[in-house]
């Protein structure tokens, strides 16, 4: 039996949520729905989730003693990683200890930091079918893996960075410095170590969100959502629909390998598969220990938002993952370097039928910075895509 406090009074259930931005704030915003009391963390002030949560904490969570003790002092019931550059040892430290359920588990949260725990788990102890692959630690590493097999094209990452940052494709040697420089600048923190990708040529790509959570029995079930299909521009998603059509075989493949990873990983929680598919041929690319991105999508598409999904299946709640209408996303970018932007034509945004818009309420606009998402539901994909790009197009970022 799951049982849930009344926030803000002694036995009130709390969440921490690490990571406070767009997708943070919406499950914050499930979490409060349910009475849950929420603690938001994030590295800079206002951010997001913080402005809708009841607490709001501002830390550098890299670091591990800093990250302790935030835990230490609001001994939070679950701690919710949203974001990847978090002193993850010092979580799995702190849930060994028993200070704290970390969600879906420490060490998921461990191998999905940075690029190289979750594709050696993948590719070399579950055996599922990726591109090909080397780490490399410098440029002559790198030109070395590429000779001796991975070839051309192939795509360069830092190991840690994520929405494209740092990422290139490799046509040729010429490519091959400029690749490396551009994946030193963009790392996240400057460790100097990528990853190689010979390319895939898929015919799409999509995200399979899949769910951990307590069924009536006690045990732990997994579940499905309907395939969510997306569009990348330079490794940062554009725009994401659903159900994306798929040959049934393609689909088993997708869930058998969403599965592998995710019964791998443990836990409680909903989960963002991302998978290559051509023909029939599924390659595993990476995993999201959390909400997705392209997964927006379902606050207009699914009963139950993936977002509901995983506030749900941490507290041990029962899940529903279908589909309720086919939907689509388009992301606002901020197209500017600016402070306390200001937003036109919302109205004209929503006066498209169907529709309807996140603004994030990020303080801070870059020119390639995800500032909000417009939102279509529609009889079919294609109306939806078309009805949420031109939604999109109307909302124009400007200075105040
Ligand atoms: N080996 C590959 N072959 C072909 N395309 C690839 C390959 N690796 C990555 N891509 C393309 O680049 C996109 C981003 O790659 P990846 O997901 O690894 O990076 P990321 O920085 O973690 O992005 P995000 O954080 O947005 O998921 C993929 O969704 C895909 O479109
Ligand atoms: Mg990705």
């Amino acid at each position: 039996m799951t049982t849930l406090g009344t926030p803000l009074s002694p036995h009130a259930t709390k969440v921490m949520l690490l990571g406070s931005g767009e997708l943070g704030k919406e499950v914050l915003i499930a979490l409060q729905r349910l009475g849950v009391e929420t603690i938001a963390v994030d590295r800079y002030e206002n951010a997001p989730g913080q402005q809708v949560a009841h607490h709001a904490r501002t830390i550098t969570m890299s670091d591990p003693a800093q990250l302790k003790a935030l835990i230490e002092a609001e001994r939070p019931h679950l701690v919710v990683p949203e974001i990847e550059a978090i002193a993850t040892p010092m979580l799995e430290e702190l849930e060994a200890a028993g200070v704290v359920r970390v969600i879906p588990t420490a060490r998921a949260a461990r191998l999905t930091m940075d690029r190289e725990g979750i594709r050696v788990l993948a590719a070399e102890t579950l055996g599922l079918p990726t591109s090909p692959y080397k780490f490399c630690n410098s440029l002559e590493e790198l030109q070395a893996a590429i000779d001796a097999g991975i070839g051309y094209p192939c795509i360069v990452k830092p190991v840690m960075s994520s929405s494209g940052k740092g990422q290139s494709k490799i046509d040729g040697p010429a490519d091959v410095p400029k690749a490396w420089d551009y994946a030193m600048a963009g790392g996240r923190v400057s460790h100097g170590r990528v990853i190689v990708e010979g390319f895939i040529d898929f015919d799409y790509e999509i995200t399979q969100l899949t769910v951990r959570s307590v069924g009536a029995d006690g045990q732990i079930a997994t579940s499905f959502c309907d395939p969510i299909g997306h569009v990348q521009v330079s490794g940062d998603y554009v725009e994401s629909w659903q159900p994306h059509p798929m040959h049934p075989a393609a689909l088993e493949k997708s869930r058998q390998i969403a599965k592998a990873v995710t019964d791998n990983l443990g836990g409680q929680g909903l989960f963002g598969v991302e998978l290559f598919v051509k023909g029939q041929d599924v390659w595993f690319s990476e995993v999201s220990p959390r909400p997705h991105d392209t997964g927006l999508v379902t606050l207009c598409t699914q009963h139950q938002s993936e977002f509901e999904l995983h506030a749900r299946a941490i507290l041990g709640l029962p899940v529903d993952t279908s589909l309720r209408n086919p939907g689509a996303s388009a992301v606002i970018y901020g197209g500017m370097e600016a402070q306390g932007i200001v937003f036109d034509g919302v109205d004209e945004a929503l006066r498209v039928p169907g529709t309807d818009l996140r603004l994030f309420g990020k303080p801070e606009s870059f020119a390639k910075r995800r500032m909000g998402v417009a939102l279509a539901r529609a009889a079919d994909v294609d109306a939806a895509r078309t009805n949420a790009k031109l939604a999109a197009s109307k909302v124009k970022p400007r200075k105040a």
